[in-house]
């Protein structure tokens, strides 16, 4: 009989994930294993919602957005009663071990799981980048791309009248996607939550750069840093200049991943089937100085990633 392990999609959804989905089935079944898709997040451990995942059933999907085994938020598996469930799913469909694919909060489900004496392999994906252990998450270069492309075509409406623009930009409570893209769009300013800023201080600025013939300038701002409109507001006050605002929402959690990003979901999805199938049980892929690593999964819980100050610097120093 074939070994069975579960595979999940859960959180929210990043491009890439199709990509990762597939080189666990691809190299997983000729390993010998058979894989088990769990639909919707931990969601379908507790509603008996799966699909066998075949060679052929994960064809042509590395080029496609969201993730065919669907995904979800799960608050159920945060209470005893969930997590029981979870479990018992988990054990009645004979499985040897799950590998989840999703965000820090999944990563903390796949951690708790472990606890109960499952087997885990995690691999992270978030267009948010906010996943401590690794450079880079699945997802991330393709919003990123989105999201640069978006402000690119921003910018020339801003140019033509000669405005100012608040870009929102998503990230929950960190600011890696909006920093980043504050690079590559050449942003005037980012707002972030890892940073105070002093909104008098980026109103002069802004001012100045009028004065020294900016025709348009974009403030990137994290959606983590409260409301981007009233942020606007105050800078229009302050400048006296028009301000119009942008908010990129859900369009940076779509579309068709980036080649950096298929390659990246492949190699973690690779890493963690061969990681299990060598017994390196509980642990999570990455990626470090642009080689693919692993560590305990409990060992990047509750930890917080740290903003690249060099980065915040460049941003400045060539935005003048
Ligand atoms: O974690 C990815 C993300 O898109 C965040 O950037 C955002 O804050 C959040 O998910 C939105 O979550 P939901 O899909 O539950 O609205």
């Amino acid at each position: 009989m074939a070994r069975k392990i579960g595979l999940i999609t859960s959180g929210g959804d990043a491009p890439g994930m199709n990509a990762a989905i597939r080189a666990v089935t691809r190299y997983g079944v000729s390993l010998g294993y058979e894989i088990i898709g769990i639909r919707r997040g931990f969601r379908g451990l507790l509603d008996d919602d799966f699909v066998t995942l075949s060679l052929r059933s994960v064809s042509g999907i590395i080029d496609d957005g969201g993730t065919i085994l669907r995904t979800g938020r799960c608050p159920e598996t945060k209470t005893k009663t969930g997590m029981n469930r979870a479990v018992k799913t988990i054990k009645q469909l004979g499985l040897e071990g799950v590998i989840i694919i999703g965000g820090d909060g999944s990563l903390a489900a796949a951690n708790a799981i472990s606890k109960h004496g499952i087997k885990v392999m995690a691999i992270p994906a978030s267009i948010d980048n906010d996943v401590c252990g690794t450079d880079e998450t699945i997802g991330y270069d393709t919003a990123l791309n989105t999201a640069v492309e978006a402000i690119d075509k921003i910018r020339d409406t801003a140019t033509s009248h000669d405005r100012i623009f608040v870009v929102e930009i998503m990230g929950r409570e960190h600011g890696f996607l909006t920093l980043d893209v504050g690079i590559a769009a050449g942003c005037e300013f980012v707002i972030i939550p890892e940073l105070k800023y002093d909104i008098n201080k980026i109103a002069g600025e802004l001012r100045k750069g009028k004065e020294r013939g900016k025709t348009s300038e974009i403030v990137a701002f994290a959606e983590g840093c409260g409301s981007s409109v009233d942020f606007a507001k105050k800078i229009e006050k302050l400048t006296g200049l028009e301000v119009r605002v942008s908010n990129l929402g859900y369009i940076q959690r779509g579309g068709r991943p980036t080649a950096r990003t298929r390659i990246l979901a492949s190699k973690f999805g690779y890493a963690a089937m061969h990681l299990f199938h060598n017994k390196k049980y509980n642990h999570f892929v990455g990626i470090t100085e642009g080689k693919i690593s692993s560590a305990p999964i409990g060992k990047i819980i509750n930890k917080n990633k740290k903003i690249n100050d060099a980065e915040l610097k460049l941003l400045r120093k060539l935005s003048i």
